[in-house]
């Protein structure tokens, strides 16, 4: 289902987007954690007000923040600026057709972008991710599972099945794993996937 939303409204709002959570996913707080996930340059994709680069550049990484929305990027710069984060660095852009930075990033962290993207993005997206990556890159992708949201059934992120994502992946991507993982929200946590691949 094609899901258009007006990404720098929703940072422009009094009340934050749901996402926020105001640290990075569980899931990738506890991956970066862990010795040797992690190789530089990293590229957070979508990366909204950025608490995974903070949190990644607070670890020594150089990461390079994109995203579509300025009011989000000048909030993430806004916020390495006052933890005097001095490896993390952002720019507004439509990562869809990026350029400028082919085979620079090792690391690709995708938290919650690839399944708010509509349906006919989805390759661009993979591909320009694919160019922007070194030989040897990981990305990582954590997306909703199927039945994240119940039974709404109205305009919303993708919810993937297991295969789906799989798939979807595999059509630029060398998909190493998909497994169960949990997105949050500030109100609840949802089922959903994380995919590593290689390039
Ligand atoms: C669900 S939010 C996740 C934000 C952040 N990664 C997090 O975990 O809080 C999806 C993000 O993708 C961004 N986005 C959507 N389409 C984009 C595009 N074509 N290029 C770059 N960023 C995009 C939105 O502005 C938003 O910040």
């Amino acid at each position: 289902m094609t899901h258009k939303i007006d990404w720098d409204d929703a940072y422009r709002q009094q009340q934050a987007p749901a996402w926020n959570i105001g640290a990075p996913q569980p899931e990738y707080a506890a991956l970066i954690a862990r010795p040797d996930t992690v190789r530089d340059d990293v590229l957070d994709a979508g990366c909204g007000h950025a608490e995974l680069s903070l949190a990644l550049a607070a670890r020594g990484h150089t990461v390079v923040g994109i995203d579509l929305s300025p009011t989000a990027v000048a909030a993430a710069t806004a916020a390495a600026a006052e933890r005097g984060l001095t490896t993390a660095t952002f720019a507004a852009a439509d990562i869809t057709a990026l350029t400028g930075y082919d085979g620079r990033f090792s690391t690709i962290f995708d938290s919650g972008l690839l399944h708010a993207l509509p349906d006919e993005l989805r390759e661009n997206y993979l591909r320009a991710m694919y160019r922007a990556a070194a030989p040897d890159a990981t990305f990582y992708i954590l997306a909703f599972g199927a039945g994240a949201f119940g039974d709404h059934a109205g305009p919303g992120p993708t919810q993937f099945t297991e295969e789906q994502i799989r798939e979807t992946v595999s059509a630029v991507w060398q998909v190493d794993e998909v497994r169960p993982a949990p997105l949050f929200a500030t109100i609840e946590q949802m089922p959903g996937f994380l995919v590593t691949a290689h390039k």
